[in-house]
């Protein structure tokens, strides 16, 4: 059998710092990244709109081979994961498969409180989706979920407009409008996989008795697990620690801002539907 690559999908750059955790925690893997950058930010679309454009990203990684596709953005596996994994992929595929990265964050949330009291920051689409609270409840119902929406984030970050005061002045009233809303909160997860980029500013901004938690290392983690229980899965995928990147951008625009969520140099090629 021919074995091939891990898809990973964003709306934009920000499942970058998720494909970058992954492979820190299984940098034998090859992976394909689309970013949808043309069509990003997906934060504030219906419902309908971002399955569409999810369902469209997934059959293109299928197409360049992937068996398994991660759907490395909150705002897809809120709003379009549950229908691709019921209805569409019994249809496409009995063996591919395709996981997001709100169940994994929503298993660990838990262990990392002490106060019972978390905090979601994500955007206005995740927020609204009650997905967090809904999920968050089978794993841990005695946690109390405060959610707040942030609609300029990804759009600040995407521009690389947060270190500019109008940006940062945005940042700061929303992490002050979570916070206000209880006392108790000592964990906030970045619901979004942009936000890890403002990890460091956001830190600084709550104190040390608060932890910022970004989902990059955690659905590594889970990942790995994945794998290692679907040997089936494990078996059709190649290893050569190659990453090969598409965007529906310009692809000189692409590279010059992946680098920068990545961590190294990208060189992306164009696709768009
Ligand atoms: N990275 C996406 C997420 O995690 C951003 C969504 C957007 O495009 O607004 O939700």
């Amino acid at each position: 059998m021919q074995r091939t690559p891990i898809g990973v999908f964003d709306s934009g750059y920000g499942g970058l710092t998720v494909l970058s955790a992954i492979r820190e925690q299984l940098p034998q893997y090859d992976f394909i990244y689309f970013g949808d950058n043309a069509r990003a930010p997906y934060g504030n679309r219906s419902f309908d709109v971002v399955y569409e454009f999810t369902l469209e990203a997934v059959n293109f990684l299928f197409e360049q081979g992937c068996p398994l596709v991660i759907l490395a953005c909150n705002t897809a596996s809120a709003k379009a994961l549950r229908t691709i994994q019921q209805k569409d992929l019994p249809k496409i595929s009995q063996t591919n498969r395709v996981l997001g990265v709100i169940r994994p964050s929503t298993e660990v949330l838990g262990e990392l409180t002490h106060s019972k009291h978390v905090g979601i920051l994500g955007t206005q689409g995740t927020i609204n989706s009650n997905s967090y609270p809904i999920e968050l409840s089978k794993f841990a119902p005695d946690i109390k979920v405060h959610q707040h929406a942030c609609p300029m984030w990804v759009p600040l970050i995407e521009n690389q407009q947060y270190e500019h005061p109008a940006g940062k002045q945005f940042i700061l009233e929303d992490v002050q409008q979570l916070l206000s809303s209880n006392a108790s909160i000592d964990t906030i997860l970045l619901a979004c996989t942009h936000y890890p980029v403002l990890q460091a500013h956001l830190q600084q901004l709550v104190g040390p008795d608060i932890k910022i938690v970004p989902q990059g290392p955690i659905v590594a983690e889970k990942l790995d697990i994945y794998l290692k229980a679907h040997p089936e899965m494990e078996q059709r995928l190649s290893k050569n620690a190659e990453v090969r990147f598409f965007t529906s951008e310009t692809t000189a625009v692409f590279d010059q801002k992946a680098s920068h969520f990545f961590g190294s140099k990208v060189e992306a090629t164009h696709h768009s539907f």
